[in-house]
């Protein structure tokens, strides 16, 4: 049976595009989104997995009163699905300390920068604005903090002279697009081992 993959995004789904890509391609062998869940109504994510043919849910921050129902109404969604993975790709939302606890090491999330640098909102500009010459893109589990779970892969870019913030997004995303299906592949083929602060990667 192909495993299930549940995706939470906010936006444009670029992220959530090359894991339905890496899906069918077989680059993920034996594995499908099976669901992508969003926060926001219109997101152009939800337009490109219904394209693709697969279920969609949305669920709203402001139908619920407390930020605990609308944790968990997302993780019955996820769950309610199937899944045995959750991706987050794009997604802007912190995870609840119970949503995080309930699919703890089988939780990613994507971040446009080299971790433990520039966590949190537009990775990409800190890192410009900073003046780093080396950024790239992190996956990683996801645990309670932000952006601080343990790295699974890691895809370096160098930063041009005089590139613009636009530039160098642009550069990150081309890797974001290989190291997140790369990362979930590692994890379905159940190579990766959670060592503390370390994701051991054993050999294929
Ligand atoms: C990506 O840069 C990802 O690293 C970050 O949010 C952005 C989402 O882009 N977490 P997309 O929606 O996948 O195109």
């Amino acid at each position: 049976m192909k495993k299930r993959i549940g995706v939470l995004a906010s936006g444009r789904g670029t992220n959530l595009q090359a894991i339905i890509d890496a899906c069918k391609d077989g680059t993920i062998p034996d594995a499908e989104v099976a669901i992508v869940v969003s926060d926001v109504a219109d997101a152009y994510a939800l337009e490109r997995a219904k394209a693709g043919g697969i279920a969609t849910k949305v669920v709203l921050r402001g139908d619920f009163e407390k930020v605990k129902d609308f944790n968990m109404a997302i993780g019955d969604a996820l769950e309610e699905a199937g899944v045995d993975l959750v991706c987050l790709a794009g997604y802007m939302r912190i995870l609840s300390k119970s949503l995080v606890k309930r699919f703890y090491g089988r939780c990613l999330n994507i971040h446009p920068a080299l971790l433990p640098s520039f966590p949190g909102l537009d990775g990409q500009k800190q890192a410009w604005d900073y003046g780093v010459k080396v950024s790239g893109c992190t996956v990683h589990y996801v645990d309670e903090g932000c952006d601080t779970g343990p790295v699974i892969i890691q895809r370096a870019v160098t930063v041009d002279e005089g590139c613009t913030v636009k530039e160098l997004s642009a550069k990150i995303l081309k890797e974001e697009h290989k190291a997140y299906p790369e990362a979930i592949r590692l994890h379905l083929s159940g190579r990766l081992t959670i060592a503390g602060r370390r994701v051991i990667i054993s050999p294929g």
